[in-house]
């Protein structure tokens, strides 16, 4: 169903200004890529399993299917040998991070934040690392889909993979200006300073104006997927890719909830792409995150269902049509504990990926409920719940607990923990 959000972020024409052929040809490829797979390709995806070893597998079977790339930074991956047949295929370096202008030691880049595959791989975490290499090729005014792999805890609004969407706009003086007539008037470059509402290069007109552009765009885009009363704020942000930044956050069910980052692009990427004659805004959103609110599905793992009693209900033509998913079964959960000492480089990702590779989509939440350090020998010691639920039927006892004392193990094995 997430191409129905698509068809809706569509139509309210994020990127409406573009007339150039090569943006819509990225456009359609994106549209059709995304619709082929959730249909025709669907049997492909499911016969994978969701570790990290085939999650590459699901990598390579896109890559073949699209132009999109993985990304490369170099650091050392920890579990080399399992996934060598990624490394096939790659070209050019440093798209994640470095393209990006991500600090050496920004926290993002750590190995318990994503999934490294050698010194020279990672899965891309995020869409933006598509941005300057599509600069780079001409193109200014984008949307990039993909599939990103994070490492992150285990609960009902993360998995391992899921799918952002990244939309860029590049303007020339012109174009920026253009409700203006006479744009002689205006200055669209400076060598001035940085100041929290715009970089060195950029006047405070050009920065405002984009401000605008990007906030008028992105405001159109959250009315149209959840209504003209919708309650929304801007945040402000940082990302190491753009300044001004900032987050939309909507109001859903009482709370805030963050739907989007965006910014004005950093001139540095633009230059580098050989776009420096012109400035730009850029967002980049989660698709699940979004379909789950305008859908009302509790799950993130309902995405990777192939149960009719749930695919049905998605089953329209209209991408306008309102529709509000009606759980088709509540199984009921097995609750187990486990608690360990672990030793001192202990990572909790490491841990909940060993959780998602032995459990898979059985596990539907993992909450560390006791941590703490024994007063004489310092050990430390963690205590995780365990909540193991099938979606789609019944889950006995005994089954629950045979993966549980498979993950126990797989931990004292992998990760030197000794249980309690
Ligand atoms: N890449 C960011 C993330 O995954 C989202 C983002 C923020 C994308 C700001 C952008 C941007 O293009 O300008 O969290």
């Amino acid at each position: 169903m997430l191409y129905l959000v698509l068809e809706r972020i569509n139509e309210s024409g994020p990127i409406a200004r573009s007339e150039r052929r090569t943006d819509w040809v990225l456009r359609i490829r994106v549209w059709t890529m995304l619709k082929s797979w959730y249909s025709t390709k669907h049997c492909t995806i499911h016969e994978l399993q969701h570790g990290p070893c085939l999650l590459i597998r699901y990598g390579e079977h896109y890559k073949k299917n699209s132009e999109m790339d993985f990304t490369w930074i170099e650091e050392a991956w920890k579990m080399k040998g399992h996934l060598e047949t990624i490394k096939k295929g790659m070209k050019e370096k440093g798209y994640n991070f470095d393209s990006l202008l991500v600090p050496s030691d920004h926290p993002s880049r750590a190995l318990s934040e994503s999934y490294y595959l050698n010194s020279e791989y990672m899965l891309r975490a995020h869409t933006s690392a598509h941005q300057s290499d599509l600069i780079k090729q001409g193109l200014d005014a984008f949307l990039v889909l993909g599939d990103v792999y994070r490492r992150d805890t285990v609960d009902a609004s993360h998995y391992p993979v899921f799918h952002q969407m990244e939309g860029v706009r590049l303007f020339s003086k012109q174009e920026l200006f253009s409700h203006l007539g006479d744009t002689s008037r205006v200055t669209f470059f400076e060598n001035g300073s940085r100041d929290a509402t715009k970089q060195e290069r950029h006047t405070i007109e050009t920065s405002l104006c984009l401000e605008e552009n990007l906030k008028n765009t992105l405001r159109n885009l959250a009315n149209n997927l959840f209504g003209d009363d919708v309650e929304m704020q801007w945040v402000d942000a940082y990302f190491p890719f753009t300044h001004p930044s900032w987050e939309l956050e909507i109001k859903y069910q009482g709370e805030w909830l963050e739907v989007l980052g965006c910014g004005i692009v950093e001139q540095e990427i633009l230059s580098s792409a050989g776009a420096d004659s012109r400035v730009g805004w850029a967002f980049g959103l989660g698709l699940e995150r979004l379909a789950m609110r305008l859908y009302s599905i509790p799950d993130i793992r309902l995405f990777w269902s192939e149960d009719s009693r749930f695919l049905d209900q998605f089953n329209v033509v209209d991408p306008n049509t309102k529709i509000t998913y009606k759980p088709f079964s509540k199984q009921s959960p097995v609750i187990n504990d486990v608690s360990f000492w672990v030793p001192d480089d202990f990572s909790e990702n490491d841990f909940y990926d060993i959780v998602r590779n032995i459990g898979g989509d059985i596990v539907e939440n993992v909450e560390l409920f006791d941590d703490f350090v024994h007063p004489k020998t310092k050990r430390k010691s963690k205590a995780y719940r365990i909540t193991y639920r099938h979606m789609e039927r019944s889950l006995t006892k005994s089954e629950a607990n045979e993966i549980h004392s498979g993950i126990v193990a797989a931990g004292v094995q992998q990760l030197g923990i000794q249980e309690r």
